[in-house]
């Protein structure tokens, strides 16, 4: 009976360790969800599915709408070194709408924001920024 207990404990124990790995991921990544939910929820939406219907075509003003960001746009095709600079300095250079955020967010949340949107991406856009970015 003990034999199988010990065996069962090992079990669960392997079973469980490649999960804390990914616990400090997780925490930056839920800490990013509530960052994202009070600064950019009422432009890119929730879960970062962006509000229209195609990010591609200008609003009546001649602008862009917020792409979404949760991998259907093309967020993942910037490193986290870019999707930082995006957070920091918004779009206004590049004659966009999206705000600045430097000042306005600490250097963690900005971080866990990066980490949220990678969260919301499926599995194999995650495998293609692996390669292409860690
Ligand atoms: C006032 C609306 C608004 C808010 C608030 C806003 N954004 Fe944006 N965002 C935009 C727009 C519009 C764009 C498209 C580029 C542009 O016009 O500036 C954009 C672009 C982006 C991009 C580039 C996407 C890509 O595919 O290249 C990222 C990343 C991004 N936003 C993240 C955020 C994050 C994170 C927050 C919250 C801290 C945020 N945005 C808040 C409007 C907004």
């Amino acid at each position: 009976m003990s034999r199988l207990f010990a065996i069962f404990t090992i079990i669960l124990l392997v079973g469980c360790s490649p999960e804390e790995k990914n616990s400090n991921i997780d925490s930056m990544a839920s800490l990013g969800e509530s960052v994202f939910n009070k600064n950019c929820v009422s432009c890119h939406g929730v879960k970062d599915q962006g509000l229209t219907t195609d990010w591609k075509v200008k609003d009546a003003n001649g602008n862009y709408p917020p792409p979404p960001l949760n991998g259907t746009a093309h967020t993942w095709h910037h490193s986290p070194e870019q999707l930082l600079y995006t957070i920091n300095k918004g779009g206004t250079e590049m004659g966009g709408q999206m705000p600045a955020f430097e000042n306005r967010l600490t250097e963690e949340e900005k971080k866990a924001l990066i980490d949220y949107m990678y969260s919301l991406w499926p599995k194999e856009i995650q495998v293609k920024y692996d390669d292409r970015f860690k």
